[in-house]
């Protein structure tokens, strides 16, 4: 099995079952550039899908959002709350499965997904979470690997089918303005399970 090959619950637990966090302590690469381009002053209510052990919500809180950081894992998000104590940070987490999560419709400001893999049904749910939970000028940021890095070794799962593609993104976020939307091979250097050269696309969007 390759390291990140976790699709259960239960082997998320496991895997964060650790004292050091598994994707490290500092926000992904692309979520801070990506929140450069946002407005200095946007601010609100932030959605974190996916969000394991909080580095992202943590950081999203020390920049003075209201964030909901959501995740299946119970000891994932016990970090979470841990970091965010650590910070000085407030967060609120929820555990829950994205088969059924139902945000609040038009709440939030920001919603993000990173490395948020999951079978293709799934996936297609978090989109529909996604374009629920947003309000109108709210943004969407997301950072997933790409098909093709199924065959390296350097992250992510091992089924292709787990990924996301920009040309998916783009037909479901038809009514949003795509600000960032590329495909390219980056150095994701996180934790213990992003250890190089990766396949990875990046969107950042704004519900029109
Ligand atoms: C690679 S980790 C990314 C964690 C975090 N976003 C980060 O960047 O550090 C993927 C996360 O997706 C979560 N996940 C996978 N399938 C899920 C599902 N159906 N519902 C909720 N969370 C899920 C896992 O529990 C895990 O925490």
């Amino acid at each position: 099995m390759r390291k990140d090959d976790t699709r259960s619950s239960r082997k998320w637990d496991e895997r964060y079952d650790a004292t050091d966090y598994a994707y490290g302590d500092q926000p992904n690469q692309f979520l801070t550039q990506a929140i450069e381009k946002i407005a200095t002053q946007h601010q609100g209510k932030a959605l974190c899908l996916a969000e394991g052990e909080g580095r992202n919500a943590v950081f999203l809180a020390s920049l003075g959002y209201e964030v909901v950081a959501m995740d299946q894992s119970a000891v994932g998000l016990e970090k979470a709350n841990r970091l965010a104590a650590d910070r000085q940070v407030d967060i609120v987490t929820r555990q829950a499965d994205l088969n059924d999560y139902e945000p609040e419709p038009n709440t939030f400001d920001l919603i993000t997904m990173i490395w948020a893999h999951t079978p293709k049904p799934v996936r297609l749910k978090s989109y529909e979470i996604v374009k629920k939970g947003l309000k109108r000028g709210g943004y969407f940021i997301l950072e997933g690997y790409l098909p093709s890095q199924s065959t390296r070794n350097t992250g992510g799962p091992s089924d292709p089918e787990f990924m996301f593609t920009l040309g998916e993104l783009r037909t479901h976020f038809t009514d949003f303005n795509i600000i960032i939307g590329r495909e390219l091979t980056r150095n994701v250097t996180e934790g213990i399970y992003h250890t190089g050269s990766g396949d990875v696309v990046q969107l950042l969007a704004l519900k029109l």
